[in-house]
């Protein structure tokens, strides 16, 4: 069924007042195709749990909600399995499942909220792991001809928070499943810092997958803001990625700058080191601000607009360039 001038703010955890022209949601590939010939020539947004998504305006035209389930076992030996997941289901349920199981791989992310369908869209990660270490393919609807496409890994082009499905494929498919090979003999992470840190606190020198995903659930919550309590969507920008060069001309003002190893011989900087060293950690605006434990992470107390938001975004994003000469990109999709 579709409805019409809907409300969206149960459906992004920003919390952002904002109406959707027509809304429907599909559980199938059946039902999606079904709604996309009543209304085909709307604008189009696919919509998971609505947690990547800043809303600046009324959508002018189709949101539809992807709650296609599933939870397959499409191969299962001593050590390995393959996993296909429905698009809809939660990703933090299919995480849960998957420790359940044994099934080793997904553990460092434990507690991402969202859907398993946007999971690949810009390749979701955490404490030193991202999907594309465990993917193996996804099938997607192809919105023009109505056809369902295979695309194994190399086809989503990953990178870090991206994906082909947001750069030149953007907007052409809706993702309907994804198939994960996950291990029976882990090899776990626990290379991220934080996690050491919080496995020895719990006393455990042998973890499993299981205290893997405690210890990432603890310190997620230990800085990070609970949606359903205060309106955020992550980080709301990406770490940037520069020069040797870059970091060599920082470190003139700024010696004790953190530093990371990227892709290309390039250096990743922390967003929110560089946020709080301008200043910005904690700054409250009203209903709106900058969160006082994550400062890439910006939040809505309630109230706020996406509008707000956003011109926040880009003081910080204007300041940063001034402060340090490093423009940063947006992680969250605004629309
Ligand atoms: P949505 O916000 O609904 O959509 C995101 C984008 O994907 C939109 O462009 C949408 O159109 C598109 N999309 C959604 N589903 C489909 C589909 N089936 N087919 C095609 N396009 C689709 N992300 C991380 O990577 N790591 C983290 O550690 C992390 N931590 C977070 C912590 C918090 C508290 C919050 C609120 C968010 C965090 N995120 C993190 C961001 C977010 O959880 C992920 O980006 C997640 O994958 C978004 O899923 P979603 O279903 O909510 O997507
Ligand atoms: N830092 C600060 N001040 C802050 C925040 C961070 O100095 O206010 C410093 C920390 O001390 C640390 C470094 O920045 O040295 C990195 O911080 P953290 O480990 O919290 O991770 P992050 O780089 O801020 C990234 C992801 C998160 C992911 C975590 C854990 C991006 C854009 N963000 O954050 O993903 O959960 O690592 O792996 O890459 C998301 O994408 O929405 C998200 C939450």
């Amino acid at each position: 069924m579709i409805s019409h001038e809907f409300d969206l703010k149960p459906f992004n955890t920003f919390g952002l007042t904002a109406k959707a022209a027509h809304f429907a949601t599909f559980s199938s590939t059946e039902e999606l195709s079904t709604i996309l010939q009543q209304l085909p020539n709307e604008k189009l947004l696919v919509l998971g749990g609505g947690s990547n998504i800043l809303f600046t305006e009324d959508y002018n035209g189709l949101v539809i909600k992807n709650e296609i389930k599933g939870f397959e076992i499409l191969e299962e030996n001593a050590q390995r399995a393959v996993v296909k997941a429905g698009a809809g289901e939660e990703w933090n349920e299919f995480v849960i499942s998957c420790i359940r199981k044994g099934f080793a791989g997904v553990e460092n992310l434990s507690l991402i909220p969202g859907s398993v369908g946007a999971s690949p869209m810009q390749n979701i990660g955490a404490y030193g792991v991202e999907i594309k270490d465990v993917f193996q393919e996804l099938e997607a609807y192809h919105i023009e001809t109505g056809e369902i496409h295979t695309f194994d890994a190399a086809a989503c082009e990953f990178g870090y928070r991206e994906s082909v499905f947001k750069g030149k494929l953007r907007g052409q498919y809706i993702i309907l499943s994804v198939t994960f090979l996950l291990k029976k003999n882990p090899n776990l992470n626990t290379s991220y810092g934080a996690i050491e840190f919080e496995l020895k606190k719990m006393g455990i020198s042998k973890p499993t997958i299981k205290d893997i995903s405690k210890a990432v659930i603890a310190i997620r919550n230990s800085k990070l803001p609970n949606p359903k309590i205060i309106g955020n969507a992550g980080s709301f920008f990406k770490n940037p990625v520069v020069s040797e060069a870059t970091v060599a001309e920082i470190k003139k003002t700024f010696p004790d700058i953190p530093n990371f190893p990227a892709e290309n011989g390039m250096r990743k900087l922390p967003a929110g080191w560089l946020i709080e060293q301008a200043g910005w950690k904690g700054k409250t605006y009203n209903q709106y601000g900058v969160h006082k434990f994550q400062s890439l992470v910006l939040v809505n107390y309630g109230g706020a607009t996406g509008t707000e938001i956003f011109r926040l975004s880009s003081r910080i994003i204007k300041d940063l360039e001034e402060k340090f000469g490093v423009t940063l990109e947006r992680e969250v999709n605004i629309i």
